[in-house]
């Protein structure tokens, strides 16, 4: 083929044939398509979308780029994705509970960019514990005790580690079939039976509005199916942020309250919702709810930091500097907004500007409550944590705007997690 031409045709509206996709996704794999070439393809693409047809072969052609995984262990397998958010630290109590109740959950995760955090950013700040791992080592931590959490190896889907860091600097991130095809090409290739998506919509998210998030919830549903894999989404709000914190260290220690009992009601709740999906979707009907209550889920978590070289029971490492906000009225908090929140905690440096720079485990913003619930005037709000004070004006100036208290709710959601499944 010439590259030019395949260019052209996706510029000019036109459908690629599969042949062109499998060589086009090859050869910029192999190093023979220039990345200007493949930068032009990607905008064609982010402007004239593709077919699912088209979405189906580039995603064969990413998933073929390196090793598909087989997971063959006597209990399921079954994993979850999220799209990504403020406050988002799911994973970490998700992981141990399902493996607690019986299923096998091989959780490849990824590092944060720009103002969403990276499950393994927040791991990371547990003292000794290690993102990455052989793949004999994660054989045996899924057969004995059930989960990991841990980088993904050079060799699944290489394409989207070369596709995704282009269209970071190309402006071709936010396209539904670039994001669909990169998301499942990845979570195919890892061999899970079964796969949950936790598709986030609203301020915080990569999709702000629901009818784009339910297209990248079909489009993604339908690509695990047509791979063998249960695939299921729901659709959950993140206009504001989980729980009540964002920030490395600060999430884990949010996540160890709820496996021991306690934590912020919507995390409990979108834990125990992805809990129940993940666990029909394999046929296991284990109620998630007891085995967090009886305190297994919480055993099965430090087995796995253990397993890692990680010490559960370490102190984790705290800001040296906090400044508080101070609730401006009595009443009730009715808007608090993810992406804000975000922000302020990449500028605190819990967040980095490009793949190579470093975090800081301490960083991040905690708030009192969550929308809905009652204030006190002033009382403090939210808190910023962090290392170095002369970060902390320009994340204040984030979170100019950025809440309300008033009398009553006036968010889209709510309370409610989740929208729609
Ligand atoms: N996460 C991914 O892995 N890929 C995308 O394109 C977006 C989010």
């Amino acid at each position: 083929f010439d590259t030019v031409d395949v260019i052209r045709a996706k510029r000019d509206g036109g459908e690629l044939s599969d042949e062109q996709i499998a060589w086009m996704v090859s050869s910029y794999t192999g190093g023979r398509v220039a990345e200007e070439q493949m930068s032009a393809l990607l905008m064609a693409i982010f402007l004239q979308g593709m077919t699912d047809r088209e979405i189906e072969r580039w995603t064969d052609a990413m998933i073929d780029s390196g090793e598909r995984m087989s997971l063959a262990f006597d209990k399921p397998t079954t994993d979850k994705h999220s799209t990504g958010g403020v406050g988002d630290k799911i994973t970490l109590p998700l992981a141990p509970l399902v493996a607690a109740c019986g299923a096998i959950v091989p959780q490849l995760s990824g590092r944060g960019l720009g103002h969403t955090g990276g499950t393994l950013d927040k791991l990371e700040s547990i003292p000794g514990w290690q993102a990455s791992i052989s793949s004999a080592a994660y054989r045996a931590q899924l057969e004995d005790v059930g989960a990991v959490i841990c980088a993904a190896g050079d060799n699944l889907a290489p394409a989207d580690k070369k596709l995704y860091a282009l269209r970071d600097v190309t402006g071709t991130v936010d396209s539904i079939p670039l994001i669909a095809s990169s998301i499942m090409s990845k979570k195919i290739a890892e061999g899970a039976d079964a796969l949950t998506l936790d598709v986030k919509v609203g301020s915080g998210a990569f999709m702000t509005d629901l009818p784009s998030a339910r297209r990248l919830a079909e489009t993604m549903v339908r690509l695990g199916s047509a791979h063998g894999v249960h695939t299921a989404a729901l659709l959950t709000d993140m206009d504001s942020p989980l729980g009540r914190s964002a920030g490395n260290a600060l999430e884990v220690t949010e996540s160890v309250d709820v496996l021991a009992g306690g934590g912020p009601a919507d995390v409990v709740e979108l834990t125990l919702t992805l809990a129940r999906q993940m666990l029909i979707a394999v046929g296991i009907d284990t109620d998630p709810a007891d085995v967090l209550s009886g305190g297994k889920a919480m055993d099965t978590w430090k087995a796995m930091i253990r397993a890692q070289g990680g010490d559960p029971d370490a102190r984790l490492p705290v800001a040296r500097h906090t400044r508080e906000i101070l609730a401006p009225a009595d009443g009730v908090l009715t808007r608090l907004d993810a992406y804000a929140v975000g922000i302020a905690a990449w500028r605190l440096g819990a967040g980095r500007a490009r793949k190579e720079d470093p975090v800081s485990a301490t960083a991040g913003v905690t708030w009192a409550c969550g929308v809905g619930e009652s204030v006190r005037a002033g009382t403090p709000l939210l808190r910023l944590h962090g290392d170095d004070e002369t970060k902390f004006d320009r994340a204040l100036e984030a979170l100019e705007g950025a809440y309300e208290v008033g009398s009553a709710p006036s968010t889209r959601h709510g309370r409610s997690r989740v929208i729609d499944t």
